[in-house]
């Protein structure tokens, strides 16, 4: 067999309304065309993200029931602190709400104006904080990385002569930190190789540059690589984790993701000193070091659910789980980003409806179709999210992709639902000459994506 069925039994069950074709007409048509503005129990299938939608195990809701809210020292920190130095390795854990306030609290006390940072490639919210300390975000993703059809195992993987030349440029004085994400979400959530973090290692080490990970789907690449590198089939996921955060002096971590559950993260690193100065911040803008914003039942949640993410039955079906669909999707044609990422299939909107120019939007037309058809939420991952503008003529300036990302929650949908919504894209791409583009009809001055109302052409 393939594709492996789901390696659990469904105990708790969610159930979800089914609407018909003229209530989601109706309802996107009040949302403004914008799939972030739908109630998401008009939904059927959500795949708008895999952050903090992933359904947790009988054991982590088990530990919920022994969370332990001391203000200080709950009995719940010490088990999640040693949970993450066994898998992890770093010596101090400071727990935070959400991953992007542990990148803001990374950053806030090591970024200064004109620093630059250099990732395979920046996720948002990291490049966001990035920028807000007034330094440079810098993607050096290898260039097969930024191809949808080139079919290299691991184009999550940094450019070592693109990371090099950054630092020779700026002076590693004006590089207080080297990033990699694993695996990497902005490019297709793409996995980054053992021999790639080594070489990334040793350049960090050559100049005296710290080196942490955006560990968020640091299990997923763990699988990646293990099933791709010679050396690691007979290793156990967590001896591949171990491995791969002993090249890095520290991470930060949205636990929203690998971490199984619903809300969560931290920052972890060797350096007394930064993880000092940090806490002292911690306890100013989330709370006391042994909860971070989170109460003692979240940390029971954590702890468990990252001893979960390192099961190999798990992973074998998550990541044969989304190859399922994107593998449905590309035997029938549709375009899509391969080889098929860890946490969601992208579909190529720009091949998918060429009739439909980028400055009409063509992957949120896609979006808006396959809610209107199929109750399923999507995400566009191009002109409508990250269009600039030309400061002389105010002309848009498309991105080099139009992507409708289908991101897959984690142990929530079934392989049957994966087939559903191959079926209605598959439905949808032999009319595709029938959908058209949007025009904005309001948009805020930045994140327009969120709050955009459209309107048919
Ligand atoms: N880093 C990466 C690689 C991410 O994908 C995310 C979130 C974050 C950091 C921030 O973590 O949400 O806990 O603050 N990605 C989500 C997504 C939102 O939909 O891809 P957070």
């Amino acid at each position: 067999m393939q594709f492996p069925a789901e390696p659990f039994r469904i105990k708790v069950v969610e159930p979800l309304k089914i609407t018909s074709r003229e209530e989601r007409e109706k309802l996107i048509k009040e949302a403004g065309y914008n799939i972030f503005m739908i109630p998401a129990d008009s939904i059927y299938i959500d795949l708008l993200t895999d952050s903090g939608t992933s359904a947790m195990s009988d054991n982590q809701w088990a530990g919920l029931m022994l969370g332990d809210e001391s203000y200080a020292g709950s009995k719940n920190y010490y088990h999640f602190e040693e949970t993450v130095r066994h898998i992890f390795g770093f010596k101090n854990v400071i727990p935070t709400h959400q991953g992007r306030v542990a990148e803001n609290l990374l950053f806030s006390n090591i970024l200064k104006e004109g620093d630059v940072v250099p990732n395979n490639i920046h996720f948002d919210t990291t490049r966001a904080n990035v920028e807000y300390h007034k330094a440079q975000a810098i993607d050096c993703v290898i260039d097969e990385g930024m191809d949808p059809q080139n079919l290299h195992p691991f184009k999550g993987n940094m450019d070592i002569d693109k990371l090099e030349a950054a630092i020779q440029k700026y002076g590693k004085d004006r590089v207080p930190i080297i990033l990699l994400t694993v695996t990497n979400n902005s490019g297709g959530g793409q996995p980054v190789s053992m021999q790639n973090i080594r070489e990334v290692s040793a350049v960090a080490k050559k100049h005296g540059i710290p080196f942490f990970f955006d560990a968020c789907r640091f299990a997923e690449n763990c699988y990646f690589i293990k099933e791709r590198e010679d050396g690691y089939q007979d290793k156990t996921i967590l001896e591949i984790a171990q491995e791969m955060f002993s090249y890095a002096d520290g991470c930060t971590m949205s636990a929203k993701k690998d971490g199984l559950v619903n809300i969560g993260g931290f920052l972890a690193m060797n350096d007394d000193q930064w993880a000092q100065r940090i806490t002292n911040m911690l306890i100013l803008i989330e709370g006391f070091k042994t909860y971070g914003g989170l109460a003692g039942r979240d940390l029971e949640a954590i702890a468990r659910g990252l001893k979960e993410v390192l099961d190999e039955n798990y992973l074998r079906f998550r990541i044969n789980q989304t190859r399922f669909l994107g593998e449905m999707l590309d035997k029938e044609g549709v375009p899509i980003v391969k080889p098929v990422g860890g946490h969601a299939v992208y579909v190529d909107a720009r091949r998918f409806l060429p009739h439909i120019p980028p400055e009409q939007f063509p992957g949120q037309a896609l979006v808006v179709e396959l809610f209107v058809r199929a109750g399923i939420r999507s995400v566009e991952i191009g002109s409508l999210m990250m269009a600039k503008k030309d400061p002389q003529t105010g002309k848009m300036i498309p991105p080099k992709l139009e992507l409708v990302r289908l991101a897959i929650p984690r142990r929530v949908y079934t392989n049957m639902h994966m087939q559903y919504v191959a079926e209605a894209i598959i439905e949808i791409y032999r009319e595709r000459e029938k959908l058209k583009g949007f025009t904005i009809e309001y948009e805020a001055d930045f994140l327009r994506h969120f709050t955009a109302r459209l309107k048919p052409i």
